[in-house]
This record gives C-alpha cells, structure tokens and sequence, in this order.
C-alpha cells in the first residue's frame, strides 16, 4: 500500500503547472479550515529563531512588515516586544485566520504579495522579516521577490532573511517546494542601497538567518 501524497504536494503542483507560483496556499489554508488538510509550517507558537533575537531588539513603537504572516504567531510575537507590526500573507483564509485567532491584536494584517507589494511600503519599515517565505516560490520569482524586500526597508532598520541552506541539503534527492536558498541568493538582498551586516548558519547548518541594513 502507498501512502497518499500530503496536500501540500498535491495542491502545489497543480498550481505551479498552471504557472501560478502562489495559488495553492490558499487552497491549502481553506482545506486545512475544513479539516481535509494540514499545513506542516503552522506550530501554534512564534519560530524559536525569532523569538530568541525579539527578546533581545525590542521594538519601542517602531514599525515592523512579517512576510508570509501564516497564522500570525511570528507577528504577534513582535507585537508583544513593542513593534507596530504589519503581517501580510497572499492567502486570504490564512489573513481571516489569523485576525480570528487573535481577535484584539494591535497586528494590521494584510492581504498583499510579495511579487507587487502596496508602493506605499517603499522605505517603510524598520523591520523586515523574511521567514521561509520565498523559497516556497520556485526560483523564477527570486529576484523579484528580493527587489520587493529590500524596497520595504527604511534608512537605519533591519530586515531578516531565514532560508533554508543549499549548502547543507541533499539536493540529488531534494524534493520542491521548497527551493532552498544559496548563500550569494542570501547575499542578494543587499540591494538598492541594503548592505549585509551578517550571514550564518543555524538549525545545525540547516538554514541560513541573515541580517541587512540600509
Ligand atoms: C512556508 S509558509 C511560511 C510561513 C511562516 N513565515 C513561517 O515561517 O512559518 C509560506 C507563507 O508565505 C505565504 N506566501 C507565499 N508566497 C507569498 C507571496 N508572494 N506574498 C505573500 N505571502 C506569500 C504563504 O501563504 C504562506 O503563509
């Protein structure tokens, strides 16, 4: 007997056949509302990477953009420091779930994509974090992507960017998505006046987490 291929797989690959790179999270948020699917990133809590730099840069009222704001816990998580934070997330259901989840949060979330983002974030934010977003997309959008994250970081602030490792991964045998991240893919946010200020590898070599100033 075979076990079936999870939802995830199944969702995404029509979607991507169908040269559309973001369809399938909402499909796959909307099956897992309806108990017919699960979505494997959602823990109920924030990511232990950022929760351990948040209790170290409190946010004092500054502004704060969470790429990919899933179900909201990494924003939250930044709310409760003292950020004035913006979750977005191309999924409309996983938008509607998260301001249910959190009915009386100070967290403005957003529907909005990566790939054209509101022009009134340009220069915006004094934190940027990018978590495991992008390498759900295939590589095609990289760039495009990279240009919209490091457009959304304000002169002085921060922005975060945690992918998965190329360097590490068994890529003869990697199954997509994700589509991990190369260190010069990593390096490439610095852009449009956004310099790295640090690149290392966490999880065991397992992901990269990188920091970027402008
Ligand atoms: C793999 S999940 C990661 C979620 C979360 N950042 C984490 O670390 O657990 C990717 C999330 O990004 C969202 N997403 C994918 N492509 C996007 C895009 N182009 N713009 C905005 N959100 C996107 C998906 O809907 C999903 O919630």
């Amino acid at each position: 007997m075979t076990t079936p291929e999870p939802a995830d797989r199944v969702l995404a690959r029509a979607s991507l056949a169908e040269g559309n790179p973001t369809g399938w999270f909402d499909q796959l948020y909307t099956a897992a509302a309806r108990g017919e699917a699960e979505v494997p990133w959602t823990r109920g809590q924030p990511g232990i990477d950022l929760t351990a730099w948040a209790a170290e840069h409190p946010g004092g009222g500054r502004r704060a953009l969470v790429v990919g704001s899933a179900l909201g816990d990494d924003s939250e998580l930044l709310a409760a420091h003292g950020w004035a934070v913006t979750g977005f997330d191309v999924a409309p259901t996983a938008v509607a779930a998260a301001r249910a989840r959190f009915p009386e949060s100070t967290v403005d979330y957003v529907v909005a994509d990566l790939l054209d983002p509101p022009p009134a974030w340009h220069h915006a934010f004094d934190l940027v974090v990018e978590i495991m977003n992008i390498q759900a997309m295939p590589r095609d959008f990289r760039p495009t992507a990279l240009k919209s994250l490091a457009s959304f970081l304000a002169p002085g602030g921060t922005a975060i960017v945690c992918e998965v490792a190329e360097e590490n991964m068994d890529m003869a045998n990697w199954q997509s998505p994700p589509w991990p991240f190369s260190r010069p893919e990593i390096e490439s946010t610095a852009q449009d006046g956004v310099r790295l200020l640090t690149l290392d590898t966490i999880r065991d070599g397992a992901r990269y987490w990188a920091t970027f100033t402008r």
